[in-house]
């Protein structure tokens, strides 16, 4: 069999932000890291550790101030093509109706409006949201369907890569559960190459081929899972990783607190 890719790769990366109050945040340090093509990595780590701006050097947003990120084996030097990106916030455009929030990457990509639509409409479907609300609001969807709106935008283009910030933060568990249900159906008809930042163990347990918890900056512990999918939450295996993770993250979450 063929060795896999490299899609992404941190090379001994660094991000050090300067503003007049704090003039030396190293929010990124030391940091290494390849994902393989087709790979589903998570990072978690406590607020403040850098998984943000690890996901911005590797979406070209922020550029490192030392080492290398490299996206398809190139420096990356602006914005890659072909990256489909979650944020934070979700960052929907209040004044777009839903179908124009989600064929926003193809508008800029110069598409025409019937393929747009077709596409977006496609998208749409995929992450389990009704035809109707293509002519919604943001704000008149709920927080879990505004969340599948922003999944919906960050496929639309087939991206080969997916960087996901906190994509299903602040959700009811079970709307939680059924979005990384869908989100695992996507991966595996499509196998992107996944970098999905959350703090939620159980969710990185639940879809990750591999888990990397961070503190200042840094990868402290690095686990590989090999569950089948779906993964059973209930199930023997589920409940060891997990309490495995846990305790890596507990020692370090400790350690932290001895050095702050
Ligand atoms: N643009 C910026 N200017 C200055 N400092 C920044 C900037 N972006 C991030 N930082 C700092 O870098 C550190 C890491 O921030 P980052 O947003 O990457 O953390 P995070 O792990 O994503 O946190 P959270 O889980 O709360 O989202 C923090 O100390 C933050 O204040
Ligand atoms: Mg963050």
């Amino acid at each position: 069999m063929e060795p896999k890719r490299q899609v992404i790769r941190f090379e001994n990366a660094g991000k050090c932000f300067s503003t007049p109050a704090r003039p030396e945040v190293w929010a990124v340090r030391d940091f290494n890291l390849t994902c393989l093509e087709g790979e589903l990595t998570c990072v978690l780590g406590p607020s403040g550790c850098g998984k943000t701006t690890l996901l911005r050097l590797a979406a070209g947003l922020e550029m490192p101030t030392m080492g290398k990120v490299c996206v398809n084996g190139s420096a990356v030097t602006n914005p890659p093509e072909n990256i489909g990106v979650v944020s934070q916030e979700g960052d929907l455009l209040p004044w777009r109706r839903v179908l124009g929030n989600v064929a926003l990457g193809l508008e800029i990509r110069g598409l025409d409006r019937q393929e747009r639509t077709e596409r977006a409409k496609k998208a749409i479907n995929r992450v389990g949201l009704p035809s109707e609300v293509v002519q919604s609001f943001p704000h008149e969807l709920s927080g879990g369907m505004r969340r599948r709106v922003a999944l919906a935008r960050a496929v639309c283009t087939n991206p080969r890569i997916l960087l996901m910030d906190e994509p299903f933060s602040s959700l009811d568990e079970l709307t939680r559960h059924r979005l990384q249900a869908e989100l695992l159906q996507l991966w595996l008809s499509d196998r992107q190459t996944v970098l999905f930042v959350t703090h939620s163990l159980e969710e990185a347990v639940f879809l990750a081929d591999r888990i990397l918890v961070m503190t200042f900056g840094r990868t402290v512990a690095e686990f590989r899972l090999d569950l089948d999918r779906p993964r059973d939450r209930l199930g023997d295996e589920f409940i060891k990783v997990l309490l495995e993770v846990r305790r890596a993250l507990t020692e370090h979450e400790n350690a932290a607190a001895d050095v702050s």
